[in-house]
């Protein structure tokens, strides 16, 4: 854990304009630096960077933030990774919270494992290229296999020679203890005896985000029923096969720019994929699918496309895939292949073009992809339909997000014939009996800030306005950057948009209105400033703020899970809804907490009439009198506003 002063050091050493100019060039406009924006694409730069206020802002995507956050966001960094990359950058030490002995010797061991796998990467790499038995055996086998060579390179593909102990007395020889050997798995110790677990295999490495080795893939030559096709290397301190994706490294930089992921199921196939021109694709590679895999994916992108074999295995794997997909609040969609192909073979056989044309044509749903797997076989056999429901209900009932759930079910109501309100009612009950907790899924805690959290306690004297407080700031979290109402400018006739934000803080501000509750007050005044200064605020600066009151509490706010609103708790169907009714949620909410603020001015108003009248005080009763009555007035309006909507 780094401690608290190194990361002021950090921050304060990190010049945005510094930190950003290693990824974008800038020219100075002004004050500003102005340059094209890397988070989405665009020919007329309109991403801005100012020193004055150490932030950066893109007025096309809306991208916004300090150093830290360009460093997260570009690099795809947690938060700790990013500041440790800025301190390598200004040589600042970090300072870590101590570790404990054990710890030092695990961190010493996985680095001393990760020069090994690196070292045998490039043997096995110069086996293939530079040597006669590696060009004559292994080069041939992929040639044969039609992969190109700049495709090897890139995936730093080799070969292990067929001498049973080759590379391990190398390795040996070389220096590196046969301890690590062993432990990396490349090595097996037998009694005495040592041999390599990879003989005469042609190579895969397996990298980690950045470019280390973690453990490899061997694929046998000629087929050998004794001997299984592939080996991988054994788990170990580096290699946690559920936890990487095969390709990652080389997909991450399309994965963000596609905004999508291909997830497929062997080595060959993501290979294959690249020669076809489609970089963003990863793959299991030999296990089934693992929801940290697909966090991994969510870094960077919401949007996956299973493409497996057409076998009865690839469809069984790409129903589990599905689920797990859905649980992470992502989008999925499936391709399948025609039986016996895979998309190694498959996109050999078509043009680059046609293949792709075929992927955009041939992608479903998984609505669309489980019924047309099933009712097949349902036909007009009722109890196989209603299975066939069941079955897509359930894959709904794992979504998190409700306005998602929404659509789908809307979906499978086209498709399945089935009326909406039963679909719900099914969901509803799925998610009662496993208890799914409502979340929209929010960095992981590994991606939180270094300091643990702070559980907020249930606050112990709710003030009056405490829920329209948490609501308006629940609001200004989930909508603030979306847009409230467009008006045209009288003076220059261009238009002018108002985001929720500006006009939650405008309604608030000028009426001089102030936040009760200590926590929501510091994220409105959070909001305030950034309305005022005309920039937009994201949810995420608040998940990810360093104030652990304000993280949790946005979170807390962000997730489903919160009761949602007291003040809604009759309208069920109104979380649904909430996006399209988001207009009249914010004018009803604002609304709401006027009216708290009055009813509370009010009271005081009245103790001091009290006051007054006891101490035959003849002028103030009067002007408190007007003042309450103005109140009261301005009380009423506002409730015939409300209507009904809005249950005090
Ligand atoms: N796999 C494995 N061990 C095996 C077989 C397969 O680990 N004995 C993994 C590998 O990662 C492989 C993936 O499962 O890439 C998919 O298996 P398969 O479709 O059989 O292999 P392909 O990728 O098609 O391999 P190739 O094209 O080389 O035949
Ligand atoms: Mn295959």
């Amino acid at each position: 854990m780094i401690d608290r002063p190194t990361i002021e050091r950090i921050l304060d050493a990190a010049q945005i304009v510094d930190v950003v100019q290693e990824f974008v060039p800038l020219k100075k406009r002004g004050v500003n630096y102005l340059g094209l924006c890397p988070f989405h694409n665009e020919k007329t730069p309109s991403f801005t960077v100012s020193p004055a206020k150490e932030i950066f802002k893109c007025f096309g995507c809306g991208k916004v933030g300090n150093s830290v956050n360009f460093v997260m966001e570009h690099e795809h960094l947690t938060y700790p990774e990013a500041l440790k990359y800025l301190a390598r950058k200004y040589h600042i030490e970090i300072i870590e919270k101590e570790l404990s002995l054990e710890e030092i010797e695990k961190q010493n061991e996985r680095e001393s494992l990760l020069v090994v796998t690196a070292y045998a990467s490039r043997q096995f790499s110069e086996n293939l290229f530079q040597t006669d038995e590696g060009i004559s055996v292994g080069l041939t086998y992929f040639k044969e296999r039609g992969f190109r060579q700049d495709t090897l390179k890139k995936f730093e593909v080799g070969y292990s020679f067929e001498k049973r102990d080759a590379f391990s007395r190398k390795a040996l020889d070389d220096g590196f203890k046969q301890d690590f050997l062993v432990k990396t798995g490349l090595t097996i110790q037998h009694e005495e005896r040592i041999f390599d677990r990879f003989s005469s295999r042609v190579m895969f490495p397996i990298h980690s985000l950045s470019g280390q080795v973690l453990g490899f893939g061997g694929r046998i030559l000629k087929s050998d029923p004794k001997s299984a096709k592939y080996l991988n290397s054994p788990e170990s301190e580096i290699y946690h096969k559920s936890r990487i994706l095969y390709g990652i490294y080389q997909a991450r930089k399309s994965i963000t720019q596609e905004d999508r992921c291909y997830l497929v199921e062997g080595y060959t196939d993501v290979l294959s994929l690249h020669e076809a021109g489609i970089e963003n694709v990863v793959a299991s590679s030999g296990t089934s699918l693992t929801q940290e895999q697909v966090r991994l994916i969510k870094r960077f992108t919401q949007n996956i496309t299973i493409l497996y074999d057409g076998d009865a295995a690839g469809i069984k794997a790409s129903i589990r895939g599905i689920d797990l997909v859905l649980e992470e609040g992502m989008n999925v969609k499936i391709v399948l292949l025609p039986d016996k192909e895979d998309p190694d073979s498959y996109s050999k056989k078509l043009s680059n073009e046609d293949f792709l044309k075929f992927l955009k044509e041939n992608e479903t749903d998984f609505i669309r992809f489980k019924t047309q797997l099933l009712l097949s076989e349902a036909n007009n056999d009722p109890v196989k339909k209603a299975d066939l429901i069941r079955d897509v209900v359930k894959s709904i009932a794992v979504i998190p997000e409700a306005i998602t759930r929404t659509v789908y079910i809307k979906e499978c109501s086209n498709v399945l014939e089935v009326t909406e309100p039963i679909l719900y009612h099914e969901v509803n009950k799925l998610r009662q009996q496993k208890n799914f907790q409502d979340r929209n899924k929010y960095p992981g805690p590994e991606d939180l800030p270094v300091r643990p959290p702070v559980i907020i306690k249930p606050v112990q004297n709710e003030t009056v306005t405490y829920y329209s407080e948490k609501e308006i700031i629940r609001l200004l979290l989930k909508f603030g950057s979306l847009i409230f109402d467009r008006t045209l400018n009288q003076e220059d006739g261009k238009e002018e948009v108002l985001t929720v934000s500006d006009y939650i803080v405008k309604e608030i501000t000028s009426d001089d209105l102030h936040f009760d509750d200590r926590i929501c007050a510091k994220i409105f005044s959070d909001f305030r400033f950034h309305a005022e200064q005309g920039l937009i605020t994201g949810e995420k600066q608040f998940v990810k703020h360093e104030d652990p009151e304000i993280s949790s509490l946005s979170a807390d706010l962000l997730s489903d899970s919160h009761e949602l609103s007291r003040i809604w708790k009759d309208k069920e169907t109104y979380v649904e809804t909430e996006e399209m009714k988001m207009k009249d949620i914010v004018g009803d909410v604002v609304l709401k907490f006027k009216s708290d603020k009055i009813m509370i001015k009010r009271k005081e108003i009245m103790a001091l009439l009290i006051e007054a009248v006891k101490e035959n005080d003849n002028e103030k009763v009067l002007l408190l009198q007007k003042r309450y009555s103005n109140l009261s007035t301005v009380l009423g309006l506002i409730s015939k506003k409300l209507g009904n909507r809005i249950l005090l």
